[in-house]
């Protein structure tokens, strides 16, 4: 079988930044030759959160599974949402009685894809921890899947690449998300698991995080709430396209991506 080319974008922002993905994505998926595609859509609503409307959209025009994170269900919608669409994740660690699933199986043409969302628990969420969740999902799915991707949203980068080094060799990639700054750092770990601390953002340029500067340099100069409005300026794509050789099930590359 041929080599499987993986498209995983990092954090959509707002409006702007879900058209400029779903005005983009399908040509990215023939130029590029994608596969299998994931986008982490976690804050594509406005004020953070989840849109439901662009989410499936992203879905039409060619995303085979999105997944969120430490806003997962900011937006009530969500919970419908996730209800509602199994190709649509939520963090596997977040309390198990909460709407949708925070893996899943699917497939592409030929071949299998497990995707795990976790959230990281350093400054962020106190919940599961997110080590222990995924190793019970990859012992419950042992045999169920092709090749397996973890999105870990997480703030600390000694946290991602902890994932990435105690799945080494288990999993096929670990994909960092949540700080909007794409990384330099991917690589393939030493048994064989393809990693990247962040894979950046999908929304507006010259933005702090999508935000505009103003309403950042405003809040950190005052210590007092404001209110964030997003940026207007043009968007960038931000994200990693992972190659598996599938005679082998195992990463052959890891490329950062920027449109
Ligand atoms: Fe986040």
């Amino acid at each position: 079988m041929k080599n499987v080319r993986l498209l995983f974008l990092g954090d959509v922002v707002g409006p702007s930044g879900s058209e400029y993905v779903c005005t983009n994505l399908g040509k990215i998926i023939d130029e590029e030759r994608i596969d299998f595609t994931i986008i982490n859509s976690e804050n594509s609503a406005k004020g953070n959160g989840i849109d439901k409307e662009s989410s499936i959209e992203m879905l039409k025009k060619g995303a085979d599974v999105i997944t969120t994170g430490n806003h997962a269900f900011k937006q009530y919608s969500s919970f419908e949402l996730y209800e509602n669409n199994s190709r649509i994740l939520r963090p596997a660690n977040f309390p198990t009685e909460l709407s949708g699933n925070g893996y899943g199986i699917f497939e592409g043409n030929g071949f299998s894809v497990l995707v795990i969302n976790l959230l990281g628990t350093v400054n962020m969420e106190p919940l599961s921890c997110p080590f222990r969740t995924a190793e019970k999902i990859l012992k419950n799915n042992d045999g169920k899947y092709d090749i397996s991707v973890i999105d870990m949203h997480a703030e600390a980068t000694s946290e991602k690449y902890a994932i990435a080094s105690y799945f080494d060799g288990k999993v096929g990639a670990v994909i960092g998300t949540h700080t909007h700054v794409q990384t330099a750092d991917e690589h393939i770990l030493p048994k064989g698991t393809a990693f990247i601390t962040d894979a950046g953002m999908c929304g507006p340029k010259e933005s702090a995080l999508g935000v505009k500067p103003e309403c950042i340099i405003k809040k950190l100069m005052n210590h007092t709430p404001v209110k964030f409005e997003l940026s207007d300026n043009p968007c960038e794509i931000h994200g990693v396209i992972v190659e598996f050789d599938m005679t082998k099930k195992l990463p052959v590359s890891i490329e950062r991506y920027k449109l």
